[in-house]
């Protein structure tokens, strides 16, 4: 398809949720990439805008490059559908599914997919009882959120108490996870394929918000160092987990090995960071493609929920 049959394109970019700064920064370099290779692109921030605009102004479709609640959640998915634009990524209930990791890890289980145990806890639970069950050390997390924010890595069942209160800042829904000791990787999927894995290593306890951000310690290691055939192994794997939540067109996995090897997959991430040092350009790099190329594949796969009457 040539750049220009794509037709008039949005940049969903920006937005309302407190990840705004993020968006904005992806958003710019997939539009300036757009551009380059000759689309019809153009900014489009939903939070200064009502999203019917798009249809008044005749868009075809749109690359959402939004963060967090109203963006990645299903909510502008919804909206799409509705005005029967195609749009870039994950369709509404993969969307909404993907941020809901304990749900997520629900159907994870179902279907034999490998996940760290866990159990939802609230202010009233046993916590005792908790790392009896799921042995020490844990990792509490926010059901709901991103870039490990409201998480702590807790050591004995006293720091429970306040670390649930931590993520019950962010999310009513708080999960404890047993923690998996070993090698952490990312799997960026482009279409129905898996990208070469990331190795993260990071010094600190785990891959916290300051070494995703802020740290320059934080090692990015590609090719993984696995051997061949037990890299594609978690590839495969992966790219099962991603679809068993229905998710389509792009995104990223986050997954553990513990110290034999075995993957434990932890979420999915529909709306991955988009700047030149983000992980899926990161790896599609690795794999010949190049930042530019990403955008354009990403945007050639923008579709609409098959099998869905339209209005209008
Ligand atoms: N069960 C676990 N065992 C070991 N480490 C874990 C576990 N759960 C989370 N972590 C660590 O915490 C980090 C963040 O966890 P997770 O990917 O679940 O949350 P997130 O904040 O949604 O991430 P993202 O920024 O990718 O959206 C992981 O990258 C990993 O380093
Ligand atoms: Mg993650």
């Amino acid at each position: 398809m040539s750049p220009r049959d794509l037709g008039k394109v949005a940049v969903l970019m920006g937005g309302r949720s407190a990840e705004r700064p993020v968006s904005l920064k992806s958003g710019s370099m997939v539009l300036a990439a757009l551009k380059k290779k000759g689309v019809n692109a153009h900014a489009f921030d939903p939070k200064e805008r009502g999203i019917d605009a798009l249809a008044r102004e005749r868009f075809d479709r749109a690359f959402v490059i939004l963060h967090g609640r109203y963006g990645e959640d299903g909510t502008i998915q919804g909206a799409l559908e509705l005005l029967g634009i195609p749009y870039t990524g994950s369709g509404v209930l993969a969307s909404a599914l993907a941020m809901d990791k304990w749900r997520t890890k629900l159907l994870w289980q179902a279907c034999g997919i490998p996940t760290p145990r866990s159990e939802l806890i609230t202010r009233d639970t046993d916590m005792q009882a908790v790392t009896t069950r799921l042995g020490l050390p844990l990792m509490v997390k926010p059901a709901n959120e991103g870039s490990s924010i409201g998480m702590t890595k807790v050591k004995s069942a006293r720091e429970l108490p306040e670390a649930h209160a931590l993520a019950a800042n962010y999310d009513r829904a708080v999960i404890a996870e047993a923690f998996v000791d070993g090698v952490e990787l990312t799997a960026g999927i482009l279409g129905n394929q898996p990208l070469p894995l990331i190795k993260l290593e990071t010094p600190r306890e785990f891959y916290d918000y300051q070494a995703k951000y802020e740290a320059n310690d934080t090692r990015y290691i590609i090719p993984c160092g696995l051997p061949p055939d037990a890299e594609r192994i978690v590839q495969d794997e992966a790219l099962f987990a991603f679809e068993t939540l229905g998710c389509r067109g792009w995104g990223r996995v986050d997954v553990m090995l513990d110290r034999s090897g075995k993957p434990y997959f932890l979420e999915v991430n529909t709306l991955p960071g988009m700047t030149d040092h983000s992980l899926v350009p990161m790896a599609a790099r690795h794999a010949g493609l190049s930042f530019e190329d990403l955008c354009l594949r990403i945007l050639e796969l923008a579709q609409l929920e098959e099998g869905v009457d339209r209005v209008g």
